[in-house]
């Protein structure tokens, strides 16, 4: 029996057409979203983006944290060698010597410069791989015979690889009372040499890094720059 549109009053579907049994019946789609298992698109995209912002977040804070501790972390204790009297550094000259006795180092050389009223203690140590440099008294320079790296007579680069200038000892004069005499302090790793005289005695401290500007940082392993964005990707340094 026909309704008044033409339905068929029994299943509600246009008169005279087929309502039995179909070869394929319309599938019946099923919603995922309360099974916790089942990765949608959304969950995947989502999971990426966290871990992208966790990589990030990373990438910011390990050279920040790493900076703020590492002093605490490669700075070793203050500890003095002797490494003898005055006399034995003239001035206007640049000594070699071995040093013994360093906590870190058993066999350290040192260019001691006595010049301009002032001393350094520089390290023999390349600033690029580590071979040791040798000093130059005819240009009062340093050249390393690895890879050609150039250093002029503080240490600094001049040419070659060498990512900063060589690495340098903190010096002090002290009396035969073992009381400093002449200088202020072993800042930056210099002395003034106004008050010594031939028979106090130098001696050698802990090793520090500096830039081209003989600025000082916390002692850096070879082949680490101590600025520029290259230095953020040693935290630890
Ligand atoms: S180790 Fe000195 S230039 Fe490479």
């Amino acid at each position: 029996m026909a309704d008044s549109q033409g339905n068929d009053a029994q299943n509600g579907q246009p008169k005279g057409q087929y309502s039995g049994p179909r070869a394929i019946d319309p599938v019946e789609e099923h919603s995922h979203d309360d099974d916790p298992d089942f990765i949608t698109r959304t969950r995947f995209l989502s999971g990426v983006a966290v871990a992208g912002g966790v990589v990030l977040t990373a990438a910011i804070l390990v050279p920040i944290v790493g900076f703020a501790v590492s002093d605490s972390v490669k700075n070793p204790p203050d500890h003095w060698v002797d490494i003898g009297p005055m006399s034995n550094f003239p001035d206007g000259q640049t000594t070699s010597i071995a040093v013994s006795g360093l906590s870190q180092w058993s066999d350290a050389r040192a260019f001691v410069r006595n010049k301009g009223g002032q001393l350094i203690a520089i390290w023999n140590r390349c600033a690029h791989l580590g071979c040791p440099v040798e000093y130059f008294r005819g240009g009062d320079n340093y050249v390393c015979p690895c890879h050609g790296g150039a250093y002029d007579s503080l240490g600094l680069v001049v040419g070659g690889p060498p990512p900063r200038p060589l690495d340098r000892f903190n010096v002090k004069v002290v009396n035969t009372t073992g009381q400093p005499v002449g200088g202020v302090g072993s800042v930056h790793g210099s002395w003034s040499t106004a008050a010594v005289g031939p028979t106090d005695h130098l001696l050698i401290g802990s090793a520090f890094s500096i830039n081209q500007n003989q600025q000082p940082y916390s002692l850096h392993d070879p082949g680490e720059p101590v600025t520029g964005t290259l230095s953020n990707l040693y935290p630890f340094s």
